[in-house]
């Protein structure tokens, strides 16, 4: 039989032309099957900005290397180009070095001003120095101060060549700011981008300027490179346009003619009002995409306030870029790269169905505390619908002696009491040191007359609040209100904390223990329920009084940080509890806000039957260690994965939730993992003169700690309470040193070792 070529080149013309058609045809066309919303239907991509600059000094080799050791979807590596005197290009954040170097006591009397876009700029430039002078005789160092400074000292300035084919990132970005200020110099910053592309695999060239990347489009019209306008804030103009920029994103037409695709502030997409919440999304990523653009944006960082819709969880934030439902980006440019790979390998497309059988408990700590103020009704819907297994009641008496919900027995804490009530502010060093007004001083018709206040434990001194327009919403909840509330929902347990009964029994007449037995079987949570009743306390003359009256699981709580468990307190322990909640700091120790070592505490545990519960989580990432990166769920995955606690006490509950259902959950079936650190992994690489003394090892838990003399028998008559004196807030801990020195040059190839995630964990 003749074969009809004729015919095959038509259909094989055809085929191509259908493939092409599908690789180009927009999302519209396909989205019922398509994974990804973003142009392409690829998923975004991550970029870097000067590498991982949240952690290691922007640009640095450390900066740039680090994320590829990590089993997650590697970031592209974003240069900053600025010119040498001698015309050759490094990468450096800024045109002023003195912020991201050690300039300044290098070259003493390198400092000029020169105007820039119309503004006077006094530092130094790199036009003044030759590569040699900065690549041989600077260092990079840490321009931001919220950011570890252990890290300076330890990489060189580098020239663009070298990042372009030294480090290990999929793609190459080059983003060129300032080409006015170089052609006023006589530095043709189009020359030299040119020649670098001949050189080397160019990804991405971006600029905010129209002159530039038009000047360019020439040379890499049907290249791979991909030019990107760069927007700035709506107001700034562009300067051959003499237009805003906010203005030119009406014109994304004249944009398509000289580049492929729009690089815009994170605003431009969710904006936010002036309280920090978001917005409605706009229809940039739409239009972009309508015209054939890719839409980019910037300004991910994970150590800023976030909008509070987020509630300080930037892994939440990268999300709602990237799988809302409705668009997503084609890339997050962010100075966290591991949070946003984090994002798009682990976390998008999640089926909520996900079991979490035989995952570790989600319990609330106060309800969800990090959005509503404490124990409120709208905490406690809000741990609910976030997904909490477990809700809590720290149980507080009134003087009339109903038992309510509050997170502090000192009503100044989570309520107004101080505004309306000081005249029952007494000390009780029983208590606190301080003097309080105590909940068992108001009837509970007095404390309903107050109104909550939300907690902000991160705010001293750094604005971190948490939901200010939510401050004073919500009921208080009596116990016996909670426990309704607990039955009807659908969770699997409560968990009901009690302090200072000795104290209620002996002095106030008080018996809280008999209060919570009653009130639990009044609301029908008999030992036998489908739902778990827990009971925590400090104190073990409490929960044994638990143990031999109730079949309540019985969680005994170790206040202070510990390092260990001694042989004889577990025999103690194990006679009435069947669980342990411990610190953060109990299981891994920490060394300026990086951490040392973990400990044994539970597998010690565990291998005497008990469960061991962590608290308590919160999202602000002032409470992180650095080597989780200030983001939350990097801490969880640790203490989940890393030291297999059983339960996660938090007032975040949602975070918790979202990291039980990753699709990554299961390391030995999934492409990608959360990274599991190593401990001393960046301590080894951090200047030790950068770092504050160590702490003494936090001591073992002993059986004096865990004997309590037996409960005193609850006094007849209640006295009245005498006023005492005003109270001052303690101060918060300082983070870390501000010392700055030079360290040792370590290699590279033994940091990398040390997180290379084939290393077990040291559980
Ligand atoms: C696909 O996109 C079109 C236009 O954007 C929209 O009307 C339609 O509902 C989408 N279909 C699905 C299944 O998302
Ligand atoms: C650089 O330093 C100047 C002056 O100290 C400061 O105003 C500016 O905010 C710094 N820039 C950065 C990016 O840190
Ligand atoms: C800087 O480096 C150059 C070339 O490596 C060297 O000749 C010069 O002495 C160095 N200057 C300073 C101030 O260290
Ligand atoms: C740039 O070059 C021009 C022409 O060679 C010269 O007149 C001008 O002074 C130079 N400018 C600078 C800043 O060096
Ligand atoms: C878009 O911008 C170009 C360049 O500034 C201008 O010539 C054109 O008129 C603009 N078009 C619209 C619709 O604004
Ligand atoms: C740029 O625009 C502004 C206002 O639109 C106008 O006043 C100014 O003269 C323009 N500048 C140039 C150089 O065209
Ligand atoms: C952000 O939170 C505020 C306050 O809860 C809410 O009114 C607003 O709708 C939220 N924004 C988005 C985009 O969900
Ligand atoms: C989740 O479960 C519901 C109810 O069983 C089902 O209708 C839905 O399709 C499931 N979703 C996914 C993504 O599997
Ligand atoms: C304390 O203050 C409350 C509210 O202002 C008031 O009702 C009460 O009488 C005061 N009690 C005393 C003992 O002064
Ligand atoms: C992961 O999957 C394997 C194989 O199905 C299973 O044996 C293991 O228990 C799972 N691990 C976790 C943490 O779910």
């Amino acid at each position: 039989m003749k074969i009809q070529w004729g015919r095959l080149l038509v259909l094989l013309v055809a085929l191509q032309l259908a493939m092409a058609a599908l690789a180009q045809s927009p999302p519209s066309s396909r989205n019922s099957t398509r994974i990804w919303r973003t142009l392409t239907g690829n998923a975004p991509v991550v970029i870097a900005r000067g590498g991982f600059s949240g952690l290691f000094p922007d640009s640095s080799t450390f900066a740039f290397d680090f994320p590829n050791s990590l089993n997650l979807p590697r970031p592209i590596s974003w240069c900053d180009v600025q010119l040498t005197k001698d015309g050759k290009g490094v990468c450096l954040p800024s045109l002023l070095l003195d912020n991201c170097t050690n300039i300044q006591e290098i070259y003493q009397t390198g400092k000029k001003t020169y105007t820039v876009n119309g503004e006077i700029l006094t530092g130094w430039f790199s036009i003044d120095f030759t590569i040699e002078q900065l690549v041989n005789n600077v260092t990079l160092i840490q321009g931001i101060f919220t950011r570890t400074n252990a890290f300076d000292a330890t990489g060189s300035i580098l020239p663009v060549e070298y990042v372009g084919t030294q480090t290990q990132a999929p793609g190459f970005w080059l983003n060129i700011q300032h080409d006015i200020f170089f052609r006023q110099h006589n530095l043709s910053m189009r020359s030299y981008v040119i020649s670098v592309s001949r050189q080397m695999v160019v990804d991405y060239i971006s600029s905010p300027d129209v002159a530039f990347l038009s000047s360019i489009g020439a040379r890499f019209k049907g290249s791979k490179t991909k030019l990107v306008f760069r927007f700035l804030e709506v107001d700034a103009v562009e300067p051959l346009t003499n237009q805003s920029y906010g203005s030119l994103l009406k014109n994304l037409t004249f944009v398509k003619t000289f580049a492929s695709g729009i690089l815009v502030p994170k605003d431009y997409i969710w904006p936010t009002n002036s309280d920090n919440y978001l917005e409605p999304h706009s229809a940039v990523v739409r239009d972009a995409h309508k015209e054939g653009l890719e839409a980019y944006a910037y300004g991910f960082s994970n150590d800023v306030p976030l909008s509070h819709n987020y509630s300080y969880d930037p892994l939440a934030e990268c999300l709602n870029y990237i799988d809302n439902g409705e668009f997503s980006v084609d890339g997050v440019l962010t100075d966290f790269p591991v949070t946003a790979s984090e994002a798009v390998g682990c976390f998008s497309h999640v089926n909520p169905n996900t079991s979490d059988k035989g995952k570790p408990l989600v319990i609330s700590h106060n309800g969800a505390s990090g959005i509503y103020a404490d124990s409120t009704d709208l905490a406690y819907r809000q741990a609910v619908s976030d997904g909490a297994d477990v809700i809590d009641c720290n149980v507080q008496m009134t003087k009339d002696g109903t038992p309510i919900c509050l997170g502090s027995i000192d009503l100044q804490a989570d309520t107004t009491a101080s505004s309306s009530f000081i005249n029952r502010s007494t000390t009780i060093t029983d208590i606190q040191m301080t003097a309080g007004i105590f909940s068992f001083d108001l009837s509970w018709a007095e404390i309903q007359s107050l109104q909550p206040v939300i907690q902000s434990p991160a705010s001293r001194g750094n604005g971190l609040i948490r939901n200010p327009a939510y401050v004073n919403q919500g009921k208080f909840m009596t116990l016996s209100d909670f426990l309704t509330f607990g039955k009807e929902n659908s969770i699997s347990g409560i968990l009901i904390r009690i302090e200072y009964a000795a104290y209620l029994a002996e002095k106030r007449g008080l018996g809280v223990i008999d209060t919570v037995i009653t009130a639990l079987h009044d609301a029908g949570y008999d030992n036998q329920m489908r739902q778990q009743v827990m009971i925590q306390s400090t104190d073990s003359s409490v929960l044994t009084a638990f143990k031999q009256k109730t079949k309540y699981k019985i969680v005994y709580e170790v206040e202070n940080a510990i390092s260990g468990v001694q042989n004889m307190a577990i025999d103690d322990l194990k006679g009435f509890a069947d669980a342990v909640a411990v610190r953060r700091s109990s299981l891994f120790s920490f060394h300026g806000s990086f951490i040392e070592a973990s400990t044994n505490v539970v597998k010690t545990l565990h291998l005497n039957n008990l469960d061991v519960y962590v608290f308590v989580l919160r999202n602000e990432f002032t409470f992180l260690a650095f080597d989780f990166f200030a983001d939350p769920t990097v801490e969880i995955h640790n203490y989940v994965q890393g030291v297999n606690v059983d339960g996660l006490i938090t007032e975040f509950p949602r975070t918790a939730r979202s990291y039980m259902r990753n699709t990554c959950y299961n390391a030995s079936k999934s492409k990608y993992n959360v990274p599991l650190i190593v401990p001393r992994g960046l301590l080894q690489v951090a200047d030790p003169s950068a770092l504050p003394p160590a702490d003494a090892p936090a001591p073992l838990l002993k059986v004096p700690d865990v004997v309590e003399p037996p409960l005193p028998p609850v006094a007849a008559k209640v006295p009245s309470s005498s006023p005492g004196t005003g109270s001052a807030p303690g101060s918060s801990p300082a983070n870390n040193g501000q010392m700055r020195a030079c360290g040792t040059l370590l290699s590279l190839a033994f940091l990398l070792l040390l997180w290379s995630t084939s290393l077990v964990f040291l559980g």
